[in-house]
């Protein structure tokens, strides 16, 4: 079964949701890139929501804190690596929201990721309570609980966003409604969306594309995020999403496409190939893509042009996730000097 725009647009409405963005956010043509590459390159701007530096998450947090603020929560507690787009924009929602913000984060580079650079820059300006630690994703989870219990036996009500899994895809589930109804009136119809994935972002998109019986590939570039089954993780969290906006359509894994070529050493090293992407964007369009994410999933689509699996005249669509401010943390590892 697949449904109209306003039909989804209905069920969207029916979930509790604040403001925190600007939306919609724009989808623009990217000509010099597209020339290169012999392409149509067109951009969905996640990275200007104009909230806290922009982003994806933005979208996620104004259906997951309705939720916080309605449990009555007084801390939000969350924990990604130091330099997490993520916690940068729950330390400014909470702050917008007046809630107590309490991050723990984990070093990914060791001792550089506790320098006061970037993210964690922003996130202690925004006045976040930041704990570093080094551990692997499994042990940071289980400090989560640890710091949400210590908070509720102080009488207080802790929310951890991040095990609100059905509400960041519902988020993108209107992301994906937004996108295919900016492309219908520009009078487009891309082959693939390529985006920076491995969780509630693409999941949403893949179930709007499916549920709206768009004919669109939806490409995730994983980030290098080996702790979790990535497709296994998106459709059971697309599912959820589907029940919660009373969809009949539901997402097997194995119809999740979420490549693992291109991460390189891992989770938030850069390869030459992502350095190059950054380099390239910011020098044929002046926008800039982060070292962590959009960057790889960047580094995916030249790859697939130069390989023909993106053939040449294709209409493609790169969202574009944000992340940019993580750019601040990386000048080595992008070729620059300390001072010139
Ligand atoms: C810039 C950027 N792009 C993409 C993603 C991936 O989003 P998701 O967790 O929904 O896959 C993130 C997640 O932190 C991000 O910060």
């Amino acid at each position: 079964m697949t449904y109209s725009f306003a039909e989804l647009e209905r069920r969207l409405a029916e979930v509790p949701r604040l403001s925190l963005i600007h939306l919609p956010t724009p989808v623009d043509e990217w000509p010099r890139l597209s020339a290169k590459l012999g392409i149509r390159l067109l951009a969905k701007r996640e990275d200007l929501t104009g909230f806290a530096l922009g982003g994806n998450k933005g979208r996620m947090f104004e259906y997951i804190l309705a939720d916080a603020v309605r449990k009555g929560a007084d801390t939000l507690v969350a924990g990604a690596a130091a330099q997490s787009n993520y916690c940068r924009q729950l330390a400014a929602a909470g702050a917008r929201l007046g809630l107590r913000v309490v991050l723990i984060l984990r070093s990914v580079r060791r001792a550089v990721d506790r320098e006061v650079q970037g993210n964690l820059l922003l996130d202690l300006l925004a006045g976040a309570e930041v704990r570093v630690v080094d551990c692997e994703p499994a042990a940071q989870a289980a400090l989560l609980d640890a710091e949400a219990d210590k908070i509720r036996a102080a009488g207080g009500v802790p929310y951890v966003p991040q095990r609100e899994k059905g509400l960041g895809v519902v988020a993108y589930v209107h992301g994906g409604l937004e996108l295919l109804k900016q492309l219908k009136e520009m009078g487009r119809s891309p082959s693939a969306i390529y985006v920076a994935a491995a969780g509630e972002t693409q999941a949403g998109l893949a179930l709007a594309v499916k549920a709206l019986g768009a004919g669109v590939r939806v490409v995730g570039v994983d980030p290098g995020a080996t702790w979790i089954d990535v497709p296994a993780r998106m459709a059971q969290m697309a599912n959820l999403a589907a029940e919660r906006l009373g969809l009949s359509v539901t997402l097997e894994p194995g119809e999740i496409i979420n490549t693992s070529a291109y991460y390189g050493d891992g989770y938030g090293l850069p390869t030459p190939a992502s350095v190059d992407a950054i380099r390239l964007l910011a020098r044929t369009e002046g926008v800039y893509i982060d070292p962590v994410y959009s960057s790889k999933a960047m580094a995916a689509l030249l790859a697939e042009c130069a390989r023909g699996r993106i053939a040449r005249g294709a209409e493609v669509v790169f969202v574009h996730t944000g992340g940019t401010p993580a750019l601040f943390h990386y000048r080595d590892q992008l070729g620059l000097p300390q001072t010139v």
